[in-house]
C-alpha cells in the first residue's frame, strides 16, 4: 500500500504549499475580515493560543539511528476499541459555509476520501442528514453543543438524527456554554450563531422537534422569522449552562454508543470523566479560543494520561500544525489528535481538495518524522515517552 509520503511526491500539482506555517497566511489573505477573524481570532489577548503552539517546542524528539526500518511506520493506532489507519481526525468546527461554499459537505467528503474520522458540529451551517450523505463510509462522530435542561426533547432528537445517519460517537463539548471573549469577532460585529444568512445552525432549524417548539412559542414557522428563530435556537443552547457530572447520564441513557466528553484540562475532571463511565475525552482549551491565560493543552496531557490513560482513550487538540506535533502528542500518551484550524485553512485555499491536502501532509510529515526518528509505528510500544526529551519548563 503507498504511503501518505510517497502519495505527496506524486502530486503533479498540489493545490497549495506544503509549508504548513503557510497556510495560515495565506489563507487569512484569501477570507473575509469576519471568517478570518473568526477563524483565526482567540480568546483575551491570544495567550493561551501561543501556549498551545509553544508548548509544543518544549518537547523533542530523540533519534534512534540502526533501527533496522525498510518499511515506513505504520501509523495505526484504536480508539474506541476500533482500529483507524491514521491517528488524526477533523475536529468539530462549525459554520463551515463561511469558508467555502461546499462547507461541511467538502470536509465530510475528505474525511471519507481519507480515511479520516469526520468530527460534526452541532453548529454546523449544513444539516446532519447531507452531511452524513456526503461522508458516506467514511467514520463520523457527532459533537453536541449540550441544549439546557429544559429543552431536553431537543437534545434527544438530535441524538436520534445523529444515530439515524450513522454517527457512531457521541463528543460532548464542555468548554463552550458561552463564546469567550473575542476581540476579533467583537470588532467586527460579528456571531456566526446569530447570523440567519449564513445559518451556523442549520442542525436547528432542521430539527423537528425544534420546530414544534417554536412554532408553540411564536406562533409562526421557523422560516416565518429566521432571526427570532435562530436568536431561540442560540438560547437553547447559551449562555451558562444548568449541566453538572450528574447530567451525563441523561446522554448515557439516550445515545446508544460511546461518549467522548471534549474540552478536559484538569486532572480531577479526567478522573471524574472515568467514575461517569465514558468512553473517552479530549484533552483540549478549544484552542486557546474560550479561556485566555489557560495552560496550555499539551502541559496537561501527560498529566491527564497518567491518572486516566489505562482507563479510557485519551485524545488531544489544540495547537497542533505540523507532523511533528502529531508525533509529540501521541509520544505523550494521546491515542488520536483532532485537527482544528489547518483543515479549515485548507478548505479556504482548495475546497474538498485543500482539506486531503492538509491531511496528506500532516501525515506524510508525520510518517517521515517517525521513520527517521527509527519509530516503527505509531503504537505506545514504539511511539512513547522515551523518544522525547523535555529541553525547557
Ligand atoms: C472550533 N472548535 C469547535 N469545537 C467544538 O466542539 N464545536 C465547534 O463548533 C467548534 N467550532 C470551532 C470553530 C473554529 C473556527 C475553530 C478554529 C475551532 C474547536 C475545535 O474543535 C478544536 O478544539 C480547536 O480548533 C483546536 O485548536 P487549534 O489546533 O485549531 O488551534
Amino acid at each position: 500500500e503507498a504511503s501518505v509520503y510517497q502519495n505527496g511526491l506524486r502530486y503533479e500539482h498540489p493545490p497549495f504549499t506544503f509549508h504548513s506555517n503557510q497556510w495560515e497566511p495565506e489563507a487569512a489573505k484569501a477570507m473575509s475580515a469576519t471568517s478570518a477573524g473568526y477563524a483565526i481570532g482567540n480568546a483575551g489577548s491570544g495567550e493561551t493560543a501561543r501556549k498551545n503552539v509553544e508548548a509544543f517546542k518544549r518537547w523533542s524528539i530523540v533519534p534512534k539511528r540502526l533501527i533496522k526500518s525498510e518499511d515506513l511506520p505504520d501509523l495505526t493506532t484504536h480508539v474506541l476499541g476500533h482500529e483507524f489507519q491514521f491517528p488524526i481526525a477533523a475536529g468539530p468546527v462549525g459554520v463551515l459555509r463561511i469558508f467555502n461554499p461546499d462547507g461541511e459537505l467538502a470536509v465530510a467528503r475528505a474525511c471519507a476520501e481519507n480515511n479520516v474520522p469526520y468530527v460534526m458540529s452541532t453548529a454546523s451551517s449544513t444539516n446532519i442528514e447531507e452531511a452524513a450523505e456526503a461522508n458516506g463510509k467514511g467514520v463520523r462522530w457527532f459533537q453536541l453543543y449540550w441544549p439546557k435542561n429544559e429543552a431536553e426533547e431537543v437534545t434527544i432528537s438530535m441524538l436520534d438524527r445523529a444515530k439515524k445517519a450513522g454517527f457512531t460517537a457521541l463528543v460532548v463539548t464542555l468548554d463552550t456554554y458561552i463564546l469567550g471573549w473575542r476581540p476579533s469577532d467583537l470588532d467586527n460585529g460579528y456571531n456566526p450563531f446569530l447570523r440567519s444568512d449564513q445559518i451556523g445552525t442549520a442542525i436547528g432549524m432542521s430539527d423537528p422537534v425544534f420546530r414544534r417548539r417554536f412554532k408553540e412559542q411564536h406562533g409562526c414557522e421557523v422560516e416565518d422569522d429566521m432571526s427570532a428563530a435562530v436568536s431561540e435556537w442560540a438560547r437553547t443552547i447559551f449562555p451558562g449552562t444548568n449541566h453538572g457530572w450528574d447530567d451525563i447520564k441523561f446522554l448515557q441513557e439516550h445515545w446508544d454508543g460511546p461518549i467522548i466528553l471534549k474540552g478536559i484540562q484538569t486532572v480531577a475532571d479526567a478522573k471524574k470523566a472515568v467514575e461517569v463511565g465514558v468512553q473517552g475525552i479530549v484533552v483540549s482549551n478549544h484552542g486557546g479560543r474560550q479561556v485566555d491565560g489557560g495552560v496550555s493543552s499539551l502541559a496537561m496531557l501527560p498529566r491527564i494520561v497518567d491518572a486516566v490513560g489505562n482507563k479510557l482513550d485519551v485524545l488531544f487538540d489544540s495547537g497542533i500544525r505540523c507532523g511533528a506535533d502529531i508525533a509529540k502528542a501521541m509520544a505523550l500518551g494521546a491515542r488520536m489528535c483532532l485537527i482544528g484550524r489547518p483543515y479549515v485553512y485548507g478548505l479556504v485555499l482548495g475546497g474538498q481538495a485543500g482539506v486531503s491536502h492538509v491531511f496528506k501532509a500532516l501525515l506524510g510529515d508525520l510518517e517521515l518524522n517517525l521513520h527517521l526518528s527509527g519509530i516503527l509505528s505509531a503504537d505506545p510500544k514504539h511511539l512513547n515517552r522515551d523518544v522525547l526529551v523535555k529541553e525547557s519548563d
